[in-house]
């Protein structure tokens, strides 16, 4: 396969590699794997409520769409902004513009998709302007890296509220959450809303977490994704997943069955035999530990709500600023 990361983006995964053992899950939705990302989040939209997140977050924000967009109307805005990080197929946010163009006829709509992977951005933008002719800039970035105030500054227009989205439980899949969400705090102007989904956690909904995760091959194809892309054949791989009560997560780990090289920024990488390398997190939160973690970036609560079963929560909040 032909490589698809940038210098930068090689180095960044050799730290990871060398430092912690780890290939940090934003890599994964490169190339082939943001097709493979598409398949599991039609299935997690499809699928029975009981494990369907994408469903359970699409249900939270049709329940709660007037709440969001009235939070925008009341300081006057008439015309809508949406920034959608972390995009994926853009389809988290059919509810929004379902609502905005049947509520709203007259508004003016803008879709601002920003993500690491360019195949996902194509994607996005291209999904929401077939379904609702809404248009506008998609822009890559690492959340990683910083907060994203130069994308955000070109992105403001007068007379237009800015709603800023994170959706799809992608919070979890960050590696320094509190980090992250401040990058967004710093990014955002004094008036704008930010919408957050996050997967809580069931500690009786442990069992069927793992069987999920032990079950499904999808996941263990879109985890090897950054590999194939380095060289390394999915055949030479076991797939292991644990939840670590610790940090109260799912981590998936591929593990090779004998050394393998891979060339990352023209340096050669073994990847050992039996060496378990981390290649997915997702963080189950509790209502506290989440509510601690918006409060500590400095991000004031406007709306908070979870679904019915308490699996899924929706969070509205502001900058405070
Ligand atoms: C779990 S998917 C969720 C996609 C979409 N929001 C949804 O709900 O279906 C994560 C998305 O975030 C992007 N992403 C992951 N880590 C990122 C990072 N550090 N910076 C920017 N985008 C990131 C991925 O490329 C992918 O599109």
């Amino acid at each position: 396969m032909k490589a698809v990361y940038s210098i930068e983006e090689q180095k960044d995964m050799l730290w990871w590699l060398e430092n912690r053992h780890e290939m940090p899950t934003k890599y994964m939705y490169f190339g082939i794997g943001s097709k493979r990302w598409i398949a599991i989040a039609h299935r997690r939209m499809t699928e029975s409520a009981a494990l369907g997140i994408h469903m359970l977050e699409r249900v939270l924000i049709t329940q709660k769409i007037n709440t969001i967009i009235d939070s925008l109307s009341a300081y006057g805005y008439k015309n809508y902004n949406i920034i959608d990080f972390g995009c994926g197929d853009g389809s988290p946010t059919y509810p929004i513009f379902q609502y905005l163009r049947k509520n709203k006829p007259s508004a003016k709509l803008k879709y601002n998709p920003i993500d690491i992977s360019v195949d996902m951005l194509a994607t996005a933008s291209k999904n929401v302007k077939g379904a609702f002719g809404v248009a506008g800039e998609r822009n890559k970035w690492d959340l990683d890296i910083g907060n994203f105030s130069q994308i955000t500054k070109k992105l403001n227009k007068p007379n237009f509220g800015n709603l800023y989205l994170f959706l799809g439980a992608t919070i979890g899949n960050m590696p320094s959450i509190r980090q992250d969400l401040i990058n967004f705090r710093e990014s955002m102007q004094r008036d704008d809303y930010f919408l957050i989904g996050a997967e809580l956690l069931k500690e009786s909904d442990i069992g069927t977490i793992m069987k999920e995760f032990y079950n499904v091959g999808e996941v263990f194809d879109i985890e090897m994704t950054s590999f194939e892309y380095l060289g390394a054949r999915r055949s030479h791989f076991a797939f292991r997943t644990i939840f670590n009560r610790a940090k109260s997560q799912i981590e998936g780990y591929i593990i090779p069955d004998r050394d393998i090289k891979i060339k990352l920024a023209g340096k050669e990488v073994i990847l050992e035999k039996d060496q378990q390398i981390m290649s997915y997190r997702s963080v189950r939160f509790t209502t506290e530990r989440l509510t601690g973690l918006l409060e500590k970036a400095g991000l004031r609560l406007e709306m908070f709500t979870t679904s019915r079963d308490n699996k899924y929560a929706l969070s509205l909040t502001q900058p405070i600023i």
